[in-house]
């Protein structure tokens, strides 16, 4: 099915691994770029810009796999303790990125997306995002979605705040309040929660990210840092997360 997988090395040597329970939803905490650079005597945005080839790669990828929607964490409400260099560097990125990336967007039929608070963002990246959301916005392949100035405690509390207006306003009862009524009032109200959530860099922690929808996501803790992550690298993520087994809380029948 997958002629893509063909050629590649490691599908030759598993022939048997085929890929056959694609994730809908795959959302990534793209760490390490600034350890791969002080690895290499580079400065961090140099550890960034390479991580930003990665992006790229990966979507591309993804796409061509058939998953449906990409979360990348791209700039946490946190981040905006870096050094002043390092924040400016990041806030030019999706620039960068989308004034070379878009023809290849357009011809992959992917869709940009953001989650987080894009108000705050400077006006140049605020114009970027929202050109490409407007340029991919007929696409309907995969769902690109940038979490940008995005913090989980932050968009829980946007909800929380909004759930207690409509109920003063009498759209509800405190009584009617459901888990549909928080999860329609995330940036994510529409998007299915992730299936597998990849952290790369060695870090095992969520770092404030999609909190309430990770409820039941299967989650992959690579070393490899996020400029080294490649096509192989999340093959190889695939094939772990086909072989668990979601339950959901509730048994599988042998
Ligand atoms: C984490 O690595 C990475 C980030 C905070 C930024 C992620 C940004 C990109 C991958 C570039 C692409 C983004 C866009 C919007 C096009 P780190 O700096 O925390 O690494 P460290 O833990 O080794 O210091």
């Amino acid at each position: 099915m997958f002629k893509f997988f063909r050629k590649n090395e490691l599908v030759e040597k598993n022939d048997k691994q085929e890929l056959k329970k694609i994730p809908t939803h795959v959302a990534i905490i793209m760490d390490g770029n600034g350890r791969w650079a002080k690895k290499r005597n580079m400065p961090r945005i140099k550890g960034h810009y390479e991580g930003m080839q990665t992006v790229k790669k990966i979507t591309k990828y993804a796409s061509k796999l058939g998953v449906e929607y990409l979360t990348l964490y791209a700039f946490s409400t946190e981040n905006w303790a870096r050094p002043k260099e390092e924040v400016s560097y990041l806030m030019d990125l999706p620039e960068k990125m989308f004034s070379s990336f878009m023809p290849e967007l357009m011809e992959n039929n992917v869709k940009v997306e953001v989650i987080g608070v894009v108000e705050k963002l400077p006006e140049n990246t605020r114009k970027a995002v929202n050109d490409a959301i407007e340029n991919t916005k007929n696409n309907t392949g995969l769902k690109l979605i940038f979490a940008l100035n995005y913090g989980s405690k932050d968009e829980m509390l946007r909800a929380i705040k909004q759930i207690t207006k409509d109920v003063q306003d009498n759209k509800y009862s405190i009584d009617e309040i459901s888990e549909e009524h928080v999860s329609q009032n995330l940036f994510t109200s529409n998007t299915p929660d992730p299936d597998l959530l990849i952290r790369t860099s060695g870090e095992q922690r969520i770092s404030n990210f999609l909190l309430w929808q990770i409820a039941y996501s299967e989650f992959l803790f690579t070393k490899v840092a996020w400029p080294d992550f490649t096509e192989e690298e999340f093959y190889k993520a695939l094939l772990e997360y086909q072989s668990r087994d979601r339950r959901f809380g509730g048994l599988n029948e042998d």
